[in-house]
């Protein structure tokens, strides 16, 4: 029996990889684990009782955008970050998480051709892995760029040659970005817009981790465009329950885009989109529409932000992440330091290259590990500890 040559080539997934290096050495002290970004943050404990008061909704099959209350409350959360007024019913859509929604979309958007071409792809290296899928599930060519220290961890798309821009239909952007921490300014919005209305492509702005930041909000790339007065079919817009409440099981993610592209995605999803379940739908909505927790939620990553600051105070190549929950620390070798940790103190971190592009020292996650920040502060501390006084 013949399995698809598209995916033929693919490595395992970054965390089977992760066990294979791993699990065949003893831990060389308590396990902590530092490597999955799934929040370990209380969510709010209110989020149980409206699922269980509106549970009758699991006998029927739910709506495929989101309710009207769901949407109006993505509808006002985005009026209030990001200052723009979208139609509920023409502008946003519900996804069951944003991975699907960033998947899916590219299934409904992504055309055939590019001026009589294949088309192209754009994806940041290193970057959230679903992205690569998506783009050779649509048959187009997946280019990978560059997000290193060379170009402040954000990809510089205006640099490719003209012949892959010509071909570009879509790029996606991480921002604030996994696994490097960076925030994309509003100068790279406005320059990446203004590229991709010369190119005529469209932005899949990924903004998953927005809500955890060090003082000031990321600017997103809806804000800018709507500036700019860009055409609202130029950016599609991704944001998720998942890290802002620490909701990842939820599965409450967000599409805003312009009333073309929310036709034919919501069309798509008709066909063989998988709806968030009701009840579930009634939980989101009250989550996007409560401020109170996220705050809380904010100044725990912030406490660990300067947990992070002063352990690896001094040291070469630290970045302090703007936002989000990772660090990107620099290694010689990321597989060999996550090895050599995980013997010596039973401290569990991700390779970088495991979750970029290229072939050795050519992968530009090769030289580092990704830690993320999620366990409470006090094992964050030890962690760190640990960390800097085993590979540094
Ligand atoms: C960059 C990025 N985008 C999207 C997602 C998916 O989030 P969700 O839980 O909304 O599917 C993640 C989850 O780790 C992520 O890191």
């Amino acid at each position: 029996m013949k399995f698809p040559e598209r995916f033929s080539r693919l490595p395992p997934y970054a965390f089977p990889r992760l066990r294979a290096l791993l699990d065949h050495h003893a831990p060389g002290g308590d396990v902590v684990h530092l490597t999955i970004g799934e929040p370990r943050h209380a969510f709010p404990s209110w989020v149980t009782d409206v699922i269980v008061e509106n549970a009758a909704g699991f006998n029927r099959y739910p709506q495929n955008e989101g309710s009207d209350d769901l949407r109006g409350a993505m509808a006002d959360w985005a009026a209030l970050r990001y200052g723009v007024t979208l139609d509920p019913a023409s502008r946003l859509m519900a996804l069951n998480g944003t991975r699907e929604g960033l998947y899916n979309a590219a299934m409904a958007l992504c055309p055939e051709e590019k001026n009589g071409q294949r088309p192209v792809v754009l994806i940041p290296n290193p970057f959230y892995q679903v992205y690569m899928i998506a783009a050779i599930s649509v048959a187009a060519e997946p280019v990978f760029v560059p997000a290193t220290e060379a170009t402040g961890h954000l990809p510089d798309y205006a640099s490719l040659p003209e012949d892959v821009l010509n071909r570009t239909a879509i790029a996606y952007v991480c921002s604030p970005a996994n696994p490097q921490g960076a925030v994309a300014s509003r100068a790279y919005w406005e320059r990446l817009i203004r590229l991709a209305e010369k190119y005529d492509f469209k932005i899949f702005a990924d903004e998953c981790y927005s809500e955890i930041y060090r003082d000031i909000a990321p600017v997103g790339a809806l804000t800018v465009s709507d500036e700019l007065g860009t055409d609202p079919e130029r950016i599609v817009l991704f944001n998720s329950l998942s890290k802002r409440s620490n909701l990842p099981g939820l599965r409450s993610g967000l599409l805003a885009g312009g009333p073309e592209t929310l036709v034919q995605v919501k069309k798509l999803r008709a066909y063989s989109g998988a709806p968030m379940p009701g009840p579930l739908q009634a939980a989101a909505a009250k989550v996007w529409a409560d401020e109170g927790h996220v705050s809380e939620n904010r100044a725990l990553y912030q406490e660990k932000y300067r947990i992070a600051d002063e352990v690896f105070a001094g040291l070469d190549g630290y970045m302090p992440p703007e936002a989000g929950f990772f660090l990107w620390l620099p290694v010689a070798d990321g597989e060999a330091a996550a090895l050599k940790l995980w013997q010596a103190t039973g401290v569990r971190v991700l390779p970088g290259a495991y979750l970029a592009q290229g072939e050795g020292a050519e992968n530009p996650g090769h030289g580092y590990i990704r830690v993320a920040l999620v366990a409470p502060p006090d094992e964050t501390r030890q962690a760190l500890l640990a960390l800097r006084g085993c590979l540094y």
